[in-house]
């Protein structure tokens, strides 16, 4: 054991060392500027309810589902749930998953076979990437929303060819000019794939129904753990696809099925979601007022972003991690991203906005940031 503990050690030690050392910390009473609880629903205590009352009205559901769903996990629920999320979003069929994670690892996994060619924008989701990974597919990645680096490595594709983006980017909170990479991925006849986890909320049904775009996408996915308050996921696609996937992605092949009280979660917050106009109007307007009150001067850069995901770039670790500690400081839950979390020169504060964010905690976090920023200056 001596050698793998001291390697262990080593490794620890070395996150140590630069400032990257990760570790758990328990909730806060701070306010919200950090969580992806866009619309409250994880908060919500008629979401609550009603949740309650939907694992009332069904008293056979099992408290775990106690097999995948290919064994003796599967439920009408989940399936009639599953058609319900993908006539929602416009889409001939959906396939749960446990986790956004999950969705990602297994559809991209399965996809892509040897000779053939998956391109990701350099930004996407670490799942993206991994699911990438376990493929045995060539692999590239094309500047963050550049069409001429896209073009260039769609020139280099061989065999099938998927190209995944962001419809919103996490770390970023930026939005890809999305009609423009379906015209060129149709171009090369390439499938895209859009990971929708940070659009839904902002857009009531995602950033690709938003722009009448869900027929020439190949596929979604679409998680619940952010703007839905919940936990999983669901790729949205064609049958071909669905059945596809049962078959062939190991991330939902061979992992015990959600439980019935996630997929009650899950469907109730779908509701909620269909009865969320003022919330979401609620998210669009804090977002104004957060970039109205901000002001970064010339040495930092907020980032061009309309979604609730808005980052102070601020060049360095230190000043990163020194502008989150004087945020918090003042009641402000705001958390700094790191190298090499992020490229080196690029740490910034990411600061996530909500719809029940009020006008006080918001201008009192602009003062704040704006005053930092000043001294830093
Ligand atoms: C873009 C994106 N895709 C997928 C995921 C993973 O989703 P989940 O948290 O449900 O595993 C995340 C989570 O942060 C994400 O930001």
């Amino acid at each position: 054991m001596k050698p793998v503990e001291d390697f262990l050690k080593n490794k620890l030690h070395g996150r140590q060392q630069s400032g990257t050392y990760r570790e758990l910390k328990p909730e806060n009473s701070l306010v919200d500027f950090c969580s992806n609880d866009y619309l409250g629903f994880a908060r919500s205590a008629v979401l609550k309810q009603s949740i309650v009352n939907e694992v009332d009205t069904h008293p056979l559901s099992l408290n775990g589902a106690a097999g995948s769903r290919l064994l003796s996990g599967n439920i009408q629920y989940a399936e009639d749930l599953e058609k319900q999320i993908a006539t929602y979003h416009d889409s001939e069929a959906g396939l749960l998953f446990n986790s956004g994670y999950d969705a990602n690892l297994g559809l991209l996994s399965s996809l892509a076979q040897r000779g053939d060619t998956i391109i990701l924008d350099e930004l996407v989701h670490a799942s993206i990437i991994d699911g990438a990974r376990l493929s045995y597919a060539n692999r590239y990645s094309f500047k963050h929303n550049d069409f001429d680096s896209l073009e260039s490595k769609l020139k280099l594709a061989k065999g099938n060819c998927y190209v995944v983006i962001e419809s919103v980017y996490s770390m970023d909170g930026d939005t890809p000019p999305l009609v423009e990479i379906l015209s060129l991925t149709e171009k090369y006849n390439a499938a895209l794939i859009v990971d929708e986890a940070h659009a839904l909320g902002l857009y009531a049904k995602g950033l690709v129904c938003e722009l009448g775009l869900q027929r020439r996408i190949f596929a979604r996915v679409v998680t619940f753990g952010k703007a839905l308050g919940g936990h999983g996921a669901i790729v949205l696609g064609s049958n071909n696809l669905r059945n596809y996937l049962i078959n062939f992605a190991r991330s939902f092949i061979y992992t015990t099925a959600a439980p019935f009280h996630q997929l009650a979660a899950i469907k109730m917050a779908y509701q909620l979601l269909e009865n969320s106009r003022e919330a979401i109007i609620s998210l669009k307007r804090n977002i104004e007022l957060f970039k109205q009150q901000v002001n970064t001067g010339e040495n930092f850069t907020l980032l061009n972003s309309n979604s609730p995901i808005q980052c102070i770039v601020l060049n360095s670790n230190e000043m990163a991690r020194e502008a989150a500690k004087q945020l918090q400081m003042n009641n402000f839950d705001v958390r700094s991203i790191l190298s090499p979390t992020v490229a080196q020169g690029t740490e910034r504060i990411r600061i996530c906005l909500h719809s029940f964010n009020t006008e006080n905690e918001l201008t009192l976090l602009a003062v704040t940031l704006n005053k930092f920023i000043l001294l830093h200056a």
